[in-house]
C-alpha cells in the first residue's frame, strides 16, 4: 500500500470521547492536515463514538464493526512479525515554543525528516528529552486505549525543569498524543498483535554557540507499531551486572528521561550484547552494591512473595510501568518495598523481572555478576511475575475493567 494513497479526505473531523477523562474535538479541513484547532477538553465519564474522522483508502480491512457504521482499517503490513523497530506511520505532531517559553498551537504533518540548525542546542549540548507510551486497540477493533498519558506529560515537565527547557502543559501533551494516535489509527496493531508506540520528543532547536539553554524548542510526537522489545519475546532475558560503567550519578540527570542517559549506556550494552546477554543491569556508582536499573527498564526482585525494587532517588528513571506495577501488586495483596536492593539479594531472589513501557514486563532468566551466573525459573515467567503481568497487560489492553482509572479511551 502506497502511503500517498491514504491521504485524509477533506473535512476531517475527529471526535474522541475518552471514557475516563478527555474529550477533544479536533477540526482540520485540508488535504494536508492543516493545523487542527482544539475546541475543548472536558471531563466525561461516558464513551461516545464517532467515525474517527479520517477517510482512508481501504487497504487491508481486517476488522470491522458490523453493528455500526464504524470501520476499522489497518495498514497493510505483516502484523505477526512486528518487532521493536521503526515502521514509519503517516503523521507526526509538531509544536514549537518561542523564546518567551510559549508553545504555539501544534499541527499534524506528514511523517518525515525535520530541518534543524547545526547549532541547535539539542545537537551541541544534548538539551533533549523523550517519552514513551503505548496505545492498544481494543477487541472491538475501533476503540483505542492510551495508558496513563498524563503521567508521561508530568514526567516530561519534571525533566524539562531539570534540563532548563519549557515544556507543554499536561493538557497540551495529552491532546497532542490523542490527536497523533487518531491520525495514525490504522497503525495501531490488531488486538493481541502489539501496540502503537508513541514517542514524544522535546528538544532545544534554537541556535546556540556558547553553553546556554537554547532560545527555541520543538515538541514532536511520532509513532510506530511495535511488538516485543527484546528479541527473546516474552521469554526470559539474560542480564549481566555491570561493574565498571555507570548509568547515573547522584545529582546528575539519571532520574529524568534525557536523551544523553541513553547514549551513555550504549557502550556497556554493546559489549554485553556481543557476549550474548540481553542487556545490562547497572549498580550504584558509589558503593557498586545497590541495584539501579537496566538500560531501558526498571528491575524488581521477588523473595518469599515480597516484591522489592530500587527506590526512586534521582539516579533511576521513575518508570510509569514501574509505578503501575507497584500499585497492581499491592492491590493483588503483595507486600512491595521500594528501598535499596543489594546485588546479593538479587542473586538470592526467587524471581526477577523488569518493567518499562517498551519492555512491558519481562521475566529475567539469569543474571551474571563477576562471572557467576544465577538462573531463575524454568524458562518462563515466575508465578508472581506472571500474575502481575497478566493483570497489568489485561488492564492496558482493556480486557478487564479498569478499576484504577488509568486508561483513556479514544473512539
Ligand atoms: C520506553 O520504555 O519507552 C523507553 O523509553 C525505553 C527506550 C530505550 C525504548
Amino acid at each position: 500500500m502506497e502511503r500517498a494513497a491514504i491521504l485524509p479526505s477533506v473535512n476531517q473531523n475527529y471526535l474522541l470521547c475518552p471514557s475516563r477523562a478527555f474529550s477533544t474535538r479536533l477540526h482540520s479541513s485540508t488535504r494536508n492536515l492543516s493545523p487542527p484547532s482544539f475546541a475543548s477538553i472536558k471531563h466525561s465519564s461516558s464513551s461516545v463514538s464517532s467515525n474517527g474522522g479520517i477517510s482512508l483508502t481501504r487497504c487491508n480491512a481486517v476488522s470491522s464493526n458490523s453493528s455500526s457504521t464504524l470501520v476499522t482499517e489497518l495498514a497493510d503490513i505483516d502484523w505477526d512479525t512486528v518487532g521493536f523497530g521503526l515502521k514509519p506511520a503517516d503523521y507526526m505532531y509538531v509544536m514549537k515554543c518561542n523564546i518567551d517559553g510559549e508553545f504555539s498551537k501544534g499541527e499534524l504533518q506528514r511523517f518525515g525528516n525535520i530541518e534543524i540548525s547545526p547549532s541547535a542546542g539539542v545537537l551541541n549540548y544534548g538539551q533533549g528529552l523523550f517519552e514513551g507510551l503505548k496505545a492498544y486497540r481494543k477487541k472491538d477493533g475501533n476503540n483505542i486505549l492510551l495508558f496513563r498519558p498524563e503521567e508521561n506529560a508530568k514526567r516530561m515537565r519534571n525533566g524539562a525543569e531539570r534540563m532548563c527547557m519549557p515544556a507543554p502543559t499536561v493538557e497540551q501533551f495529552v491532546e497532542a498524543v490523542t490527536e497523533t494516535v487518531l491520525a495514525n489509527k490504522r497503525w495501531v496493531p490488531p488486538p493481541g498483535k502489539g501496540s502503537l508506540y508513541v514517542r514524544p520528543l522535546l528538544m532545544g532547536t534554537g541556535a546556540v554557540l556558547g553553553l546556554a539553554p537554547a532560545p527555541e524548542y520543538t515538541f514532536i510526537i511520532y509513532v510506530s507499531p511495535v511488538g516485543n522489545y527484546f528479541k527473546e519475546g516474552v521469554a526470559p532475558i539474560n542480564l549481566i551486572v555491570e561493574n565498571e560503567f555507570h548509568r547515573a550519578t547522584p545529582g546528575g540527570t539519571g532520574g529524568v528521561k534525557t536523551i544523553g542517559n541513553y547514549a551513555a549506556v550504549l557502550k556497556a550494552q554493546s559489549i554485553a550484547k556481543a557476549k550474548g546477554y540481553s542487556d545490562v543491569l547497572y549498580l550504584d556508582c558509589i558503593y557498586k552494591r545497590y541495584l539501579e536499573e537496566v538500560s531501558s527498564c526498571n528491575i524488581f526482585i521477588v523473595k518469599d512473595n515480597v516484591i522489592s525494587t530500587p527506590e526512586i532517588k534521582g539516579t533511576i528513571l521513575p518508570g510509569i510501568t514501574r509505578k503501575s506495577m507497584i500499585d497492581v501488586a499491592r492491590t493483588q495483596g503483595f507486600q512491595v518495598e521500594e528501598r535499596n536492593v543489594t546485588v546479593d539479594e538479587l542473586l538470592e531472589a526467587d524471581e526477577v523481572f523488569c518493567t518499562g513501557t517498551a519492555v512491558v514486563v519481562s521475566p529475567v532468566g539469569s543474571v551474571t555478576y563477576k562471572g557467576k551466573r544465577v538462573s531463575y525459573g524454568e524458562g518462563t515467567f515466575g508465578t508472581v511475575s506472571k500474575q502481575l503481568y497478566t493483570v497489568l497487560t489485561s488492564l492496558q489492553m482493556g480486557l478487564i475493567e479498569d478499576n484504577m482509572k488509568w486508561t483513556v479511551n479514544l473512539s
